[in-house]
């Protein structure tokens, strides 16, 4: 089992149009996702950063969202434009993105 130092889950739920809720997936998600697995690629994270998609995770009016375990960080709102600076920030320099961290 390797031995990962950060275990990245992404919303990538859709719901039906109209739905009130909406969904990461009307908010941009695969981008997202896409954007962060290019950037773990990319910089070689591989064996310390595990990308998986998951489920509706909760907050889902401010998606897209991301949780990171096991500091249980959690990012709302993240865009294709956020992922350098998290993967930078958090994943190599080990200092969340406070800018993006879910309200609570
Ligand atoms: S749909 Fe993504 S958090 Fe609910």
């Amino acid at each position: 089992m390797p031995d990962w130092k950060h275990h990245v889950f992404v919303c990538t739920n859709k719901r039906p149009p109209g739905h009130p809720k909406g969904s990461c997936a009307d908010r941009g998600c695969t981008d997202v996702r896409n954007a962060l697995a290019e950037a773990i690629d990319e910089q070689e994270l591989f064996e310390t950063v595990k990308l998986n998609t998951t489920d509706c995770l909760g907050p889902c009016r401010q998606g897209p969202t991301i949780v990171v375990y096991p500091e249980n960080v959690w990012y709302a709102g993240v865009q294709p434009g956020d992922i350098a600076e998290i993967v930078q920030s958090h994943f190599v320099e080990g200092r969340p993105v406070t800018r993006l961290i879910l309200p609570s």
